[in-house]
């Protein structure tokens, strides 16, 4: 386990927060809420049937019978469920009667449990897509307060200790907006920054990236991350976010100095922010397989709870440390 992860195992091991798991139906869910429990990593409340909890953990050879478990069918927990649903989602027109219908979702029941505050950070996508994961925080949970959007970032480590963060590193978006609008990105830059103080326990220093550096390159993409950059700085002034930057100029100090002279962050970024979603999700997989680093992600940010997503092939301790990574993101977000 790389030191970040278990720096922030050990900063969430003080913080003991109520965690949703709504895939109670996996065992890796339960391992991890049983693993979560045993390291005081959090308090794990597991959404679902107290009966198909039972049987999964006896097949998976767990004991999970002193954990807490909201149970989504139940009629007091429905109709808690439902009202906190329907005040969310009243306003697009949705009524009692589909309220009700969707909180028999344990996935949307967890994200009623966040918006009440029942829950402090849910985790789930071990078994649903990041977009069945997604929805319900979206629609139930909605924005962080001046955030228009939300995105994922990634915890990447490499052997480059030079560089970024002792060769550590967040990259941004590589998980949920397609195509963000200059506005979009310029948010998705200032939560980033404020994920990598969160989650490195460091100083953000990001770079907007584009295949052009100061002016290198015309094109209507470049002028997308101008205007994004433009918008964060001014969104976020006490934040270091310069652009546009190639990757090379972002991290090596050499390439800066000759292509952009000037430039604040002189090659030191430790935040690289992606124009769209290509981008991210195609350079956050190559630096993972061609420098056998780790990524830790996709972590979602930007919701106005501490909402989190998982990577499908998730092992069970994969998922606890997303459980602490939602309990310091609860903590932050207050
Ligand atoms: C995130 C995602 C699931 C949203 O899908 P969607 O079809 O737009 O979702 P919905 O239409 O159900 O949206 C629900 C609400 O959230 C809003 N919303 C959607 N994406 C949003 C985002 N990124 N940030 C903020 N709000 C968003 C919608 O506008 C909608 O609002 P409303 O209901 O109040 O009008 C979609 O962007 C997606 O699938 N992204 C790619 C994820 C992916 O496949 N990743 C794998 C690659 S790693």
């Amino acid at each position: 386990m790389h030191e970040i992860i278990a720096d922030i195992r050990r900063r969430a091991a003080t913080l003991d927060k109520r965690i949703a798991l709504p895939e109670t139906d996996d065992a890796r869910t339960l391992q991890a809420a049983r693993q979560a429990a045993d390291g005081g990593l959090g308090h794990p409340v597991l959404v679902g049937s107290p009966e198909q909890i039972s049987y999964r953990a006896e097949q998976a050879g767990l004991d999970v019978s002193d954990l807490e478990t909201v149970d989504p069918l139940d009629t007091r927990v429905r109709e808690d469920c439902a009202a906190v649903y329907l005040e969310a989602r009243q306003s697009k027109g949705a009524t009692e009667e589909e309220a009700y219908e969707q909180v028999a979702d344990p996935m949307v029941t967890a994200a009623c449990l966040l918006r009440s505050g029942k829950a402090e950070g849910s985790v789930a996508g071990a078994v649903h897509s990041t977009a069945e994961t997604l929805r319900p925080l979206l629609r139930v949970v909605g924005l962080e307060k001046g955030i228009s959007v939300v995105s994922s970032c990634f915890i990447m480590t490499t052997p480059q200790v030079a560089m970024g963060e002792k060769g550590v590193f967040i990259f941004a978006d590589a998980g949920v907006v397609p195509q963000p609008t200059a506005e979009q990105l310029a948010d998705i830059a200032i939560v980033t920054a404020h994920s990598a103080r969160l989650y490195l326990d460091c100083e953000p220093r990001v770079a907007m990236l584009s295949f052009s550096t100061k002016g290198s390159a015309c094109h209507s993409d470049v002028d997308k991350v101008v205007e994004a950059t433009g918008l964060a700085q001014a969104k976020a002034p006490e934040l270091l976010i310069e652009g546009e930057l190639q990757g090379d100029a972002a991290v090596v100090p050499a390439v800066a100095t000759s292509k952009a002279p000037g430039d604040k962050l002189q090659g030191r970024a430790n935040v690289l922010i992606f124009p769209d979603l290509d981008a991210g999700n195609i350079a956050y997989k190559l630096v993972q397989r061609l420098t056998g680093g780790e990524a830790y992600g996709p972590l979602v940010q930007g919701l106005a709870r501490a909402g989190m997503d998982l990577s499908r092939g998730s092992t069970a301790e994969e998922i606890a440390n997303v459980m602490a990574i939602s309990a310091l993101r609860a903590e932050a977000l207050g």
